[in-house]
């Protein structure tokens, strides 16, 4: 699966914490858009999609929440719960974001600007182009 996490470097001192992400260093590729949910409902599950062409890193800066990653392969449930730690995801990986404590602040870096036709929100039809693509 095209997904890994990432530990940032913490610039911490005496006053408090502090990390930075710079493309090349903790991002591997150029950032073109930046967006973050916050105030997500209690039992609400969110996602239920795939990208075709987009890369993302995906931080939790406050709080905490799941996400189930599906490559059509294998799946594989995260817990993103410190803004020191970035999930990296490639493309083609069926997401589903779950169990946010209150005051969660979860923001993704993406590689593209935003483009509702680079979705697949349907799973079957994510599991069928996948196979194509294999
Ligand atoms: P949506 O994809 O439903 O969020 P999620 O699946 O992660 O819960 O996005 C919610 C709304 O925000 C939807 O109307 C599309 C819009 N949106 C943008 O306008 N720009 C963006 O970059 C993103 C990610 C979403």
């Amino acid at each position: 699966m095209d997904a890994y996490m990432v530990t940032f470097q913490e610039h911490g001192d005496e006053r408090g914490m502090l990390v930075a992400l710079e493309y090349e260093k903790e991002c591997p590729f150029p950032i073109k858009r930046v967006y973050y949910m916050y105030d997500t409902k209690e039992k609400v599950r969110r996602g239920y999609h795939a990208h075709r062409n987009l890369q993302q890193l995906l931080i939790c800066v406050n709080g905490s929440c799941k996400i189930h990653l599906d490559d059509g392969e294998e799946t594989k449930e995260i817990i993103l719960d410190t803004p020191q730690k970035g999930l990296y995801l490639g493309n083609g990986i069926w997401r589903e974001m779950y169990d946010f404590t209150p005051g969660t602040v979860l923001m993704s870096l993406a590689s593209e600007l935003y483009d509702e036709t680079d979705y697949i929100r349907d799973y079957q039809q994510f599991i069928e182009e996948k196979k194509k693509n294999l």
